[in-house]
């Protein structure tokens, strides 16, 4: 695949020019983590510490990063994960971003709150689409938006399960990045000192659209980013229990996915509840500060379900040699959040590509350095826990 974005080496890179583009408010809530951002230090300073064992002397002169999901055969074994902000990054965010997966034949993931109608993006990108949504208090508003995923020909149901209530996000009231979106001085200011984004993302919407708004809300709760929150659009439920994913069962004849795992007893309940896969994540650091570091409970997972279920997981992934190290471990696939966000806010659809591509070159590389071609032979063995655990 030709290079349509070079100049980004990584996806550090790639942060590096959205933080330039973005309004602060706007790069932050994208960006950083929740309270005191220990849970997205400790993800990445893992990640760090688990090393790669190489074996020497095969021939890795043939290789592929090529993996089954599903039963489905796919380029990598990444997949984009639902990032809420998408279509704030990049007018129609979502669009350049489910093209990118597509182009790289990999799933991607659609967030509940995108600002793109998630009918467009079936029809506008196409490629394995998966849908997230989080559950509305009232129930039938929730199923009335999985119809239509259903209709548009979606292949997964993402539930998330892990924020029944509203993180702590001080960085965002300080910034002004409330719920609904309120112009003070402060933001005003920082958006006019951003005139590339203001011209390319926000006046395009006025002149286009209008005011952004969360198009895939049922419609009796759709209001604007800048409008008052109606009781009936907040959709932190805090009352979520297993019955739901039982109930999504009988609803969504496609696959099933639980996203926010975070113990292997939780795991086993998906499983039971008759879930297709689970995402072990604290979702990138942004809902728990105190949670633990998902490449770590890994394990455990693999070990409580014993197969039954697929097993993906999220949260610091920043590197081909992460994804390998979870593989490694026994995941079958990991999703990415803040790259190929931080790709699409970069340069659009050309950054999500070239983000996508880092990714693909590096598995590769690491895979070719340890020794391997294939990822079905990546085994426990490559890993070193011992900067983690000691020993
Ligand atoms: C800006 C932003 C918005 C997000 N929005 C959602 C969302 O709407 N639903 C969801 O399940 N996860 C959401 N996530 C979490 C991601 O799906 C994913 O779990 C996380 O970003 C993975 O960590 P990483 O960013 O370190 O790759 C969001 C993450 C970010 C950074």
């Amino acid at each position: 695949m030709p290079d349509p974005s070079p100049g980004f080496y990584d996806t550090n890179d790639l942060r590096e020019a959205a933080k330039k583009r973005l309004p602060k408010g706007l790069f932050e809530f994208m960006d950083r983590g929740n309270e005191d951002e220990v849970a997205m230090r400790e993800n990445r300073a893992v990640m760090e510490r688990i090393k790669l064992v190489p074996r020497v002397l095969n021939d890795v002169k043939t290789r592929s990063i090529e993996t089954t999901l599903f039963g489905k055969t796919h380029g990598m074994p990444v997949i984009v994960a639902p990032t809420g902000s998408a279509g704030l990054a990049w007018h129609e965010g979502e669009i350049a971003l489910a093209r990118a997966a597509k182009a790289h034949g990999i799933p991607f993931t659609l967030a509940l709150g995108s600002m793109t109608k998630l009918e467009r993006v079936a029809a506008e990108a196409g490629g394995t689409l998966w849908f997230q949504f989080y559950m509305w208090p009232e129930r039938k508003l929730s199923h009335q938006v999985i119809a239509r995923a259903r209709a548009a020909g979606f292949e997964a149901l993402v539930f998330t399960v892990d924020t029944p209530v509203a993180p702590g996000r001080e960085y965002n009231l300080k910034n002004g990045m409330t719920i609904p979106f309120k112009f003070t001085a402060r933001n005003t200011i920082d958006v006019l000192r951003h005139p590339r984004w203001l011209a390319g993302v926000w006046l395009r919407y006025m002149l286009t659209t209008g005011t952004p708004r969360y198009q895939n809300f049922p419609q009796e709760t759709q209001t604007k980013i800048t409008a008052l929150p109606m009781g009936r659009s907040s959709n932190f439920c805090a009352d979520i229990t297993w019955d739901d994913v039982r109930e999504l069962r009988k609803l969504w004849p496609g696959k099933l996915i639980v996203k926010g795992i975070q113990h292997a007893h939780d795991a086993v309940k998906a499983a039971d509840c008759g879930a297709d896969a689970v995402v072990i994540s604290n979702h990138g650091g942004r809902v728990l500060d105190a949670s633990p570091v998902p490449i770590l409970t890994l394990p455990s997972v693999l070990d409580a379900v014993g197969g039954r279920i697929t097993v993906i997981v999220d949260s610091g992934f920043s590197r081909g040699a992460h994804v390998v190290k979870a593989l490694a471990l026994g995941a079958h696939a990991v999703m990415l959040g803040r790259a190929p966000l931080h790709g699409v806010a970069a340069a659009g659809e050309a950054g999500a590509l070239r983000a996508l591509q880092i990714y693909r070159d590096e598995i590769d590389r690491v895979l070719g350095l340890i020794g391997c071609t294939r990822l079905n032979q990546l085994t426990r063995e490559h890993v070193d826990m011992r900067g983690v655990f000691g020993g």
